[in-house]
């Protein structure tokens, strides 16, 4: 029986380049669909996957999100005493819906590097890691429904999706052998392949539940693609020691971290929300061109 998943990483060290020129002065994670920034849906997926420990691997230009998910007493008191005491108890429940630990990646080296500098924090325990370009919207969290996948078979497990042959360039790409109709026996990954040299077309969004051997994998892996260590190369050589599985998951995914994908987000998560729902309906038929 493999030990509970209770911790999580989050890398937020990014640059944040495909979000210029805002991400100068901000930190992409802190960019708001609606009014929660990014980071805060990344996080509740989390809490509702069962995770207690966030390690966020950040970096000194972001300390904006260690801010967020602290307690602000001030603002808080404010509101209280102006009869909005329900407004800053959810404020309150930002701070308190889990341990957010911040490490730094000095260096900005890959996400195989940025996972590694969380190990003094996971030890040796199994862990998720989640990516905050993406935002998967699932009736189970994608995250839980990877920890089941975990807990049942024992072995670590990336979350895939189909993407079209024209998009597997984006992500790292799985193959491998089928277990059933979701899971694969993953014995090839390639780290954003071109099309004809793609083992599959089940691409990696930014979910992963690995063993810590996954550690040892990172410090071995030298620079690759982009010159940076590559989170895709250690997962290929835990995949050969220790055994990786692919999941695809139910539900369905943003990616946030491009510009069409981010207003898409908006738009999904607004009319979703039922004090913005025809007010929204509304605006876009004034502005769609006739
Ligand atoms: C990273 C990973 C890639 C994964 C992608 C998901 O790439 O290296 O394997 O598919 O995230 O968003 P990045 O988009 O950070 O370049």
């Amino acid at each position: 029986m493999k030990a509970k998943v209770s911790k999580a990483v989050i890398p937020v060290a990014g640059l944040g380049t495909r979000f210029l020129p805002v991400t100068k002065a901000v930190a992409k994670e802190m960019i708001p669909i609606i009014d929660k920034p990014m980071i805060h849906y990344i996080v509740e997926e989390a809490v509702a996957s069962g995770i207690e420990d966030i390690v966020l691997v950040t970096s000194r230009h972001k300390n904006e999100i260690q801010r967020y998910f602290d307690y602000n007493a001030e603002l808080e008191d404010r509101l209280v005493k102006s009869g909005k005491a329900e407004l800053a108890s959810e404020l309150k429940t930002i701070a308190e819906s889990c341990n957010i630990i911040c490490v730094y990646q000095k260096d900005p080296a890959g996400l195989g590097h940025a996972v590694g500098c969380a190990r003094p924090v996971i030890g040796d325990q199994p862990f998720a890691v989640l990516l905050g370009d993406d935002l998967i919207d699932a009736p189970v969290p994608c995250t839980r429904q990877l920890i089941n996948v975990f807990e049942h078979r024992g072995t670590s497990v990336v979350g895939v999706m189909e993407v079209p042959a024209t998009e597997v360039s984006k992500y790292g790409i799985v193959g491998g052998v089928p277990i059933d109709d979701r899971t694969l026996k993953i014995d090839r990954m390639v780290e954003k392949p071109k099309p004809e040299d793609a083992p599959s077309r089940f691409a990696i969004p930014g979910r992963y539940v690995v063993d810590p051997a996954i550690f040892r994998h990172i410090s071995e892996t030298r620079p690759g693609k982009g010159g940076e260590i590559q989170f895709t190369d250690a997962l290929a050589a835990l995949a050969r020691n220790e055994g990786l599985l692919s999941y695809r998951f139910d539900g369905d995914r943003y990616d946030t971290g491009d510009r069409l994908g981010y207003l898409e987000a908006t738009l999904v998560f607004g009319l979703r929300r039922p004090e913005l729902r025809d007010g929204l309906v509304r605006l876009m038929r004034a502005h769609l061109p006739s």
